[in-house]
């Protein structure tokens, strides 16, 4: 910490004429000096530079400051740097209060021992014998040297004893390399062994430039693709962005940052000149990693992948963005490439086309459901309602949620106090019966072995309403086999709820009425055969088919029509007002139906 008093020396001893004179031609005018605004690049004496107030000031666009701010905003630098800049050119001597009591930072060791690691990689990539492939490798992705070097890559070969041998020579501890994720111990009597062996290695550096962890990537095919440190105390993925620490003062200077989703991609793109660029290594932001960013400027592109993983991604992290007060745009780049390989086929240029193209986040949002027809009909509406309420609801600036409201309500053809009202409701979204979800795309890529896949997890049945009245049809279909087609002509294997029983009543409707239970199970998933098994195994077999049937179906259709009530008390708010009538008939005869076969039930 720089003491005020001496930041006030500081700005009151400065040459505020000649440090911006360094970046901008000042002319006196007056007692000011006057010269053309580098910050919106104006090309008439705009911008002055009072010595007496120690200010700067721009007539058109009205930034101005002091001597630090100039520095900030023109050369990205902190504060505390900008300050210790100017006082070494007034040749101050601060005196830095560093906090009482810290003895050394218990981190340091980890850090030196990263550091190490990474100019130990490097060597072997490009002076052993054993980095030619990873050499190789490189040249054939078209990434020169120089870049390379630039990212500090290296390669960890594929020996055990190597690397800890040659750190160890330099006074790195074992201690500090098991810290630091370099060394791995299975167990107490083992000896600790490379975490990263046979990949070509990214350093990752937290914003202050310590090195804290490593992306490798392996030379050929195989699983994982990357490997990552795993957490430590230097090291927490979601709190870290590749290349924040050199992508920062570039960030803060051109006010824009751009996203991408992994190491390449960043390369290739500081290779074509672009700076302000950072990966969150192949997820989306984080809150944290938000609030990192809007640290240093509020402009973010998103440029994930041009896949559907990249897209759902990119609404993920957009909703992040817009929580902490972002403005998010994203970039769209063409079908089956990502930043890396479309930047080595088109260039600078190109790429500048496709930001210059880019779109607001929750503009692209709307596109995407727009061109896929879900403003069309009613129930798809409310679906494309259901997806643009988070986005509304994360957005935190006032300005911007105020105009996504309206573009919402313009699109959906939804009143806006209709829809501030879901969005102030969460609890009531997604809670109703919902249409199954899609499933869920594979989880992305993390891949650590530590954190490798657990088996599949048993699936886990719920037993909703109606449960017992599927399991007694499908108990009554086994036990009397003519009772499939009875059933058959009144509902469907899709109005069974529970995929075991679905499943077992499409194969007796695929494989014949008379086919075995042998049969029957040669044809459907383990966990439907147990369920299978078990209800043959019951010892009270059906009694009373028909009623039992006629009253499970009942049931069954019963709920139906209660779901279907439900819906529309979801879809309602929706509708127009024409199709809210409609609405409110269905709903009635739907409860007259349900007052019907309740009483059908009870006079039984
Ligand atoms: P991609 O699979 O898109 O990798 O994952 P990429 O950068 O295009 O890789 P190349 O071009 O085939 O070499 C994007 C990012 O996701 C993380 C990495 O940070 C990667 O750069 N990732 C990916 C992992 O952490 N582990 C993986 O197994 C895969
Ligand atoms: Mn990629």
């Amino acid at each position: 910490m720089i003491p005020d008093a001496e930041v006030e020396l500081v700005r009151d001893s400065a040459d505020i004429v000649g440090i911006i004179g360094d970046y901008v031609d000042l002319k006196k005018q007056g007692t000011d000096f006057r010269g053309p605004c580098p910050f919106h690049q104006g090309t008439h004496r705009n911008f002055s530079v009072s010595p007496s107030k120690r200010m700067y000031y721009c007539f058109v666009c009205h930034e101005g400051g002091d001597i630090f701010s100039f520095l900030q905003k023109r050369l990205g630098m902190e504060w505390p740097e900008a300050v210790r800049l100017v006082a070494g050119r007034s040749g101050i001597e601060l005196h830095e209060i560093t906090k009482r009591n810290d003895g050394p930072d218990p981190r340091s060791a980890l850090w030196e021992a990263g550091a190490a690691a990474a100019e130990y990689f490097a060597r072997m990539l490009w002076n052993d014998p054993a980095g030619r492939a990873a050499r190789e490798y490189l040249a054939q992705r078209d990434v020169p040297r120089e870049l390379a070097e630039q990212f500090a890559m290296g390669f960890a070969p594929r020996e055990i004893g190597l690397m800890r041998a040659h750190l160890l020579g330099m006074g790195i501890t074992d201690e500090a390399m098991l810290g630091a994720g370099l060394l791995i111990k299975q167990s107490e009597e083992q000896e600790p062994r490379p975490r990263f062996r046979q990949r070509l290695t990214f350093p990752i550096y937290d914003a202050s430039g310590h090195c804290v962890a490593f992306g490798g990537r392996l030379l050929g095919p195989g699983e994982p693709k990357y490997l990552n440190s795993a957490e430590s105390t230097v090291f927490a993925k979601g709190q870290t962005l590749y290349h924040l620490h050199a992508a920062r003062h570039a960030a803060r200077r051109d006010d824009r940052l751009i996203v991408v989703e992994g190491y390449f991609d960043v390369l290739r793109m500081v290779g074509a000149g672009v700076e302000h660029v950072v990966a969150p290594m192949g997820t989306a932001l984080t809150a944290e990693q938000a609030q990192l960013i809007v640290r240093y400027t509020k402009n973010v592109f998103l440029m994930y992948d041009s896949d559907a993983a990249g897209l759902k991604a990119t609404f993920r992290s957009g909703d992040a963005l817009l929580s902490v007060g972002a403005s998010v745009r994203v970039v769209s780049i063409p079908e089956g490439e990502d930043p890396d390989t479309f930047v080595r086929r088109h260039g600078r240029d190109g790429l500048e086309q496709h930001v210059n193209a880019s779109m607001d986040v929750f503009e692209r949002k709307i596109q995407i459901l727009e061109r896929g027809g879900w403003f069309s009909d009613l129930i798809r509406r409310r679906k494309a309602i259901d997806h643009l309420l988070p986005t509304l609801r994360a957005t935190s600036d006032a300005l911007t949620r105020e105009l996504y409201f309206s573009r919402a309500a313009e699109v959906s053809g939804v009143d806006r106090r209709v829809l501030e009202s879901e969005v102030a409701s969460p609890a009531r979204n997604g809670r109703v019966l919902q249409p199954p979800r899609a499933p869920e795309p594979p989880p992305r890529r993390s891949l650590d072995p530590d954190e490798a896949p657990a088996a599949p997890r048993p699936r886990r049945f719920r037993k909703g309403p109606g449960w017992s009245a599927e399991r007694e049809l499908v108990r009554s279909m086994l036990g009397l086999r003519a009772m499939v087609e009875r059933i058959a002509e009144r509902i469907g294997p899709e109005s069974f709820h529970d995929p075991r029983f679905r499943q077992i009543f499409a194969t007796l409707l695929e494989r014949g009425s008379d086919a075995t239970a042998e049969e029957l199970a040669e044809h459907l998933p383990p966990e439907t055969v147990e369920l299978l098994q078990e209800i043959l195994s019951e010892p009270d077999a059906v009694l009373h088919f028909e009623r039992t049937v006629e009253d499970s179906l009942v049931r069954l259709q019963l709920r139906e029509l209660e779901v279907r009530n439900h819906e529309i008390d979801r879809l309602a708010p929706m509708a127009s007002g024409e199709e809210k009538d409609r609405l409110v008939t269905e709903k009635m005869s739907n409860q007259q139906e349900i007052n019907r076969l309740r009483n059908s039930i009870q006079q039984q």
